[in-house]
């Protein structure tokens, strides 16, 4: 995955837990702590070991450090400058989780190795969504949860979101029940 993300799990780790507990993170994962180049492309074994050393440092089970993850990911991606593409891909939640795959697509305009999800929601009659996500990477179910429970704040809505069972390797299936606005 390019550099960004590990950045995103170094600046999540530092600023909850801090230098010191990143430092021990990267020496488990036998990582230079120094960081990683953004715009670069990393081994997904990179980022896998830094959640799994993440997880044994903080004592901390993998899918809280990765829910975690998600969450900060929708803050911190408008921080390093996509607030732009954030705010063009939709101006309610189901809008911007109908545009994921246009805005990775723009996305990969700039970094061309990207290897995208997809996604894909279905309105239900009774106003709740079946969202599907396809990814060619295992385990990432509960940073999907993550990303998801943030861009519910980002909207000012509140979300319920459950993983339904029945997913597919590669694909994997969430409900989605939109509740009134908390604001
Ligand atoms: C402007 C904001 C965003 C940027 C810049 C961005 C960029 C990226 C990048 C660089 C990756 C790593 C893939 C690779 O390097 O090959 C990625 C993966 C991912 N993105 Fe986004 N993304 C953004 C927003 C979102 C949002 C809002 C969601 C919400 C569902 C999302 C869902 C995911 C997931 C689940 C992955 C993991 C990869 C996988 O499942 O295979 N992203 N994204």
């Amino acid at each position: 995955m390019y550099g960004l993300v590990n950045r995103a799990i170094k600046g999540l780790v530092q600023s909850r837990f801090g230098d010191a507990a990143w430092n021990t993170i990267c020496q488990r994962a036998d990582l230079d702590p120094g960081g990683f180049v953004a715009m670069e492309v990393y081994d997904d074994a990179v980022t896998y070991r830094l959640v799994e050393a993440a997880s044994e440092t903080l004592e901390l089970p993998a899918e809280t450090i990765l829910e975690a993850f998600g969450e900060y990911w929708t803050v911190y991606t408008i921080e390093e400058g996509y607030g732009d593409l954030v705010s063009l891909m939709g101006s309610t939640l189901n809008e911007f989780l109908d545009n994921l795959d246009a805005m990775h697509e723009r996305i990969g305009d700039a970094m061309p190795d990207l290897v995208p999800p997809s996604f894909d929601r279905e309105a239900l009659e009774d106003g709740s969504s079946i969202l599907h996500y396809y990814s060619k990477r295992d385990g990432l179910a509960p940073m999907v949860i993550g990303l998801i429970k943030g861009l519910a704040k980002r909207f000012d809505t509140s979300i319920e979101i459950e993983l339904l069972d029945g997913s597919a390797p590669g694909h994997q299936k969430f409900r989605l029940r939109e509740g009134a606005s908390e604001s």
